[in-house]
């Protein structure tokens, strides 16, 4: 298979783990006899230092034409901490999520048996837990109508039907293929585009009747994820619900470096970790290449390479379990990123953990 990948590094941690996962990916292009084309672009911080754009036009041409795309963390606290810079690299993100369409924002939450010593939750509470949140990715406040005047600002949360049926189908779609259990978080007791989320799922759960489809406030949601995290199969929920919930459900496992997203529309599909630029870490070698490299075991699957796409899983979980972790899980005796990967890779060949 010959496959053509936009790399977006991005800021901060964003180029270590990226390169960690081209590695990988070059071992299974070898060891599967695939082609993989690797198109470097700049996005984030590092494209406003750059080029002074956070999504420069050659960006979103490289996007267009790939058949995927890999991002690594964009963000800058030179940027985070300056209320009225005017360009930001979270724009870049925003602007590509939007122009490829990319409306449905997939996050599964899965935990590792050898890692529980590290969730903030008392182990009894992790049995079973494996969800999957569908986060709605380019409406709702995060793109309305923004308003700044001398002594007010405003950010208007506008949802249309057509948003929410699209997102909903591959919800329900998806949980008819799991566990059949469907949970809208929302905030229908307080918000109008709430009510219309709930109006269009109960619509829509007549076309599933094997799913069974609950409902939760997004505030006792954000308490349900700590004290029974299990009840949840797939979580579908707007723009900035997604956001808040699937950082605090990426803890439940032990560190946010351990989860993989992917984004998709009708045409392209984006694949990054879901924790951010973690700037602090940047150039030491130290991040967690692992939400990458299990983003790219995603984006695998979507190839329709499945046995490559289990490999690398398997291979990410053998690491995790001979104790091959980075500082974020095993700080007294940490492995480097790269060392990470060359594990993960030396086990897809067949060879020693680390040589
Ligand atoms: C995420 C990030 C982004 C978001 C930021 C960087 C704009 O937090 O992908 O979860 O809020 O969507
Ligand atoms: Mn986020």
């Amino acid at each position: 298979m010959k496959k053509s990948i936009a790399i977006l590094r991005g800021d901060g941690v964003g180029p270590e783990v990226v390169d960690v996962a081209i590695k990988v990916l070059d071992v299974i292009s070898e060891k599967y006899g695939h082609t993989f084309e690797y198109r470097p672009a700049l996005m984030g911080g590092i494209a406003i230092d750059t080029v002074g754009d956070p999504l420069p036009e050659e960006t979103i041409e490289i996007c267009k034409v790939c058949d995927a795309v890999l991002l690594g963390a964009i963000g800058d606290p030179k940027f985070d901490n300056n209320p009225s810079a005017t360009v930001r690299p979270e724009q870049g993100l925003l602007k590509l999520r939007k122009t490829l369409g990319l409306f449905a924002n997939v996050r599964p939450v899965k935990l590792y048996a050898a890692l529980k010593h590290l969730s903030p939750l008392k182990e009894e509470k992790l049995v079973g837990v494996d969800m999957v949140i569908y986060r709605e990715l380019t409406g709702g406040i995060y793109f309305g109508k923004k308003e700044k005047s001398e002594d007010s600002a405003s950010d208007l949360c506008l949802y249309t039907r057509k948003e929410i049926i699209r997102i909903s189908r591959l919800a329900f779609t998806e949980a008819s293929r799991r566990r059949h259990k469907l949970c809208l978080v929302d905030k229908a007791n307080v918000l109008e585009s709430s009510r219309l989320w709930r109006e269009v799922v109960q619509t829509m759960s007549k076309d599933f009747p094997e799913v069974d489809v609950s409902y939760l406030f997004v505030d006792n949601a954000a308490m349900q994820l700590i004290l029974n995290p299990s009840q949840f199969d797939v979580i579908l929920t707007s723009n900035m619900f997604g956001d808040i919930l699937s950082d605090e459900a990426s803890i439940l496992g032990g560190s946010i470096g351990l989860l993989p997203s992917a984004s998709f529309g009708t045409s392209h599909r984006l694949y990054e970790p879901v924790h951010g630029s973690y700037p602090q870490a940047a150039g030491k070698d130290i991040a967690n290449p692992v939400a990458t490299v299990l983003s790219v075991a995603m984006m695998l699957r979507d190839f329709g390479l499945t046995e490559e796409a289990d490999a690398l899983e398997a291979a990410v979980g053998f690491c995790i379990d001979c104790g091959i972790t980075t500082e974020d899980i095993n700080p007294d005796n940490p492995n480097k990123c790269s060392e990470v990967g060359t594990a993960i890779c030396n086990v897809l060949i067949g060879e020693k953990l680390l040589t």
